[in-house]
């Protein structure tokens, strides 16, 4: 069913190319991405990609459900109509305990399976406990993911532009009389994106997926008041939490596991790195996660990376795995998690406004969720369906009365 509706979706990370795609699927051909650095150059190409069925409960659990099976059939589709891997697998995970000095009788205390862990975990482990198995967890190639997704919107008629939005411009639709207490309507739209140094782009709807830099885009609102409300506010409760990864290359056991890390450092401190490998025989490993904060780089290619993180990062894989002393880190690298300011995503239409859509916030959970976020906004937007996850994540909830004197 073809949809001649131009559409405009703001960021180049996973939830931008999930909802273009899914928008696509839905029959619009006319996608433009716009995107600030390249695509995936922020969490989404730089995170674990790490994929679990039922860790969440209620109706969120309900939705990163539908997000995880249809991250399997996703895959496939990809392999088999593209010729594209993202290295999708299932996986067994475990939470093993270590300490950076073993005890002297060190021994597994308390395991919950029969199963043995691959042998080449080397470290001393304390207590081990099986999180998941090829029924309940998996991962991706996040970075792979994205690019795929924005090829297949590309394949279709859509395109990416790169630059940097840096506000709107709008119109008042001066037919609209009636007053709107629920804020389903909105007599101001959004008619063109204005772009640093090039020409702006005209569309229908447009979707802000900044992932942490979205709190960026409140000023282009700043003076877009309806109902004595301030649209800026749903905006500006997102912020970016930095950490660190990095990944040895190559020639690794690629056996489908995943390590979610108790380490009790010798400071006595407890940290929670997890280590991921992957099919291509790659070692990424993450951790660290810092305060939240809205002074973020420029660039996701440009966020500051502290040696000694990827160094205690590089320190604890080698203890888990000995094999890795022979190895080099190839990448070592940093990026923000986008984080609102109750934990839950903004997703849905900014409210005070008729056309503008918003899909931040995802926190640890973006690449998991972002298939059902793609899917569930698309309904929102093409048919008006809000689905009861979403209406969670609506950002109206942060859309404060401004007082006035
Ligand atoms: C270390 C780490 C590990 C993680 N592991 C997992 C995991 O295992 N599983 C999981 O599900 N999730 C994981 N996550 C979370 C997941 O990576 C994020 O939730 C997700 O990538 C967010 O995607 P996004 O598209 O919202 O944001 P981003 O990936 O940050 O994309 C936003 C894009 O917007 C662009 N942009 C910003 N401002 C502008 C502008 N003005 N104009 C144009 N473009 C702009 C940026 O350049 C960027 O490309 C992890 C995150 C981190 C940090
Ligand atoms: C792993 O086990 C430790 C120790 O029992 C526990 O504190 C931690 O919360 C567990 N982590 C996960 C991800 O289940
Ligand atoms: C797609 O939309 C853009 C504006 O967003 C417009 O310039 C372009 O002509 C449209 N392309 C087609 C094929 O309709
Ligand atoms: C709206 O809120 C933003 C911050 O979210 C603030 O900077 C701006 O001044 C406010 N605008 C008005 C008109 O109150
Ligand atoms: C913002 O971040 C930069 C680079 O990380 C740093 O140099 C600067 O001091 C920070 N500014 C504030 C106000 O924290």
């Amino acid at each position: 069913m073809a949809n001649s509706n131009r559409i405009c979706i703001i960021g180049g990370g996973v939830i931008g190319a999930s909802i273009g795609f899914h928008l696509s699927e839905a029959g619009c051909s006319n996608i433009t991405i716009v995107e600030r650095t390249n695509i995936a150059c922020g969490a989404s190409g730089r995170s674990g990609g790490f994929l679990a069925k039922n860790w969440r409960s209620g109706v969120e659990g309900k939705f990163s459900e539908s997000s995880f099976l249809a991250h399997s059939e996703l895959a496939k589709r990809l392999k088999n109509e593209f010729s594209i891997d993202v290295m999708y697998r299932r996986l067994t995970t475990y939470n093993i305990s270590v300490s950076e000095t073993p005890d002297k009788k060190s021994s597994i205390k308390q395991t919950n399976d029969n199963q043995s862990l691959p042998k080449w975990i080397t470290a001393d482990i304390r207590e081990k406990e099986i999180l998941g198995n090829e029924d309940t967890t998996a991962q991706v190639h996040p970075g792979l993911l994205t690019n795929a997704l924005v090829k297949v919107i590309e394949n279709r008629g859509g395109r990416v532009i790169i630059g940097k939005a840096n506000g709107f411009l709008f119109e008042t639709i001066t037919t609209h009389t009636e007053k709107d207490e629920h804020h389903q309507t909105s007599p101001i739209r959004a008619i063109k994106l204005l772009i640093e140094n090039q020409e702006p782009i005209e569309a229908d709807i447009f979707v802000l997926a900044m992932g942490p830099w979205t709190y960026q885009a409140a000023p282009w609102f700043r003076d877009a008041m309806i109902f004595k409300e301030n649209i800026s506010h749903q905006l500006d409760i997102i912020s970016g939490v930095k950490a660190h990864s990095i990944v040895f290359k190559g020639n690794q056991p690629t056996e489908p596991y995943a390590f979610f890390l108790s380490y009790r450092s010798n400071d006595g401190n407890i940290l929670d790195p997890e280590v991921y490998p992957r099919s291509n025989g790659d070692i990424y490993v993450c951790g660290f996660s810092e305060q939240h904060t809205q002074n973020l780089s420029d660039s996701g290619n440009s966020v500051p990376i502290d040696e000694n993180s990827c160094e205690r990062l590089r320190q604890i894989a080698m203890q888990i795995a000995s094999t890795l002393k022979d190895s080099n880190v190839e990448i070592k690298q940093a990026c923000y998690l986008p984080q609102s300011h109750d934990g839950i995503p903004i997703i849905g239409r900014l409210h005070g406004l008729n056309n503008v859509y918003v899909a931040a916030g995802h926190s640890c959970w973006g690449i998991l969720n972002s298939l059902a976020t793609g899917a569930q906004l698309t309904q929102l937007i093409l048919k008006g369906e809000i689905s009861p996850y979403l209406k969670q994540c609506d950002p109206g909830r942060f859309f404060r009365h401004t007082s006035h004197k």
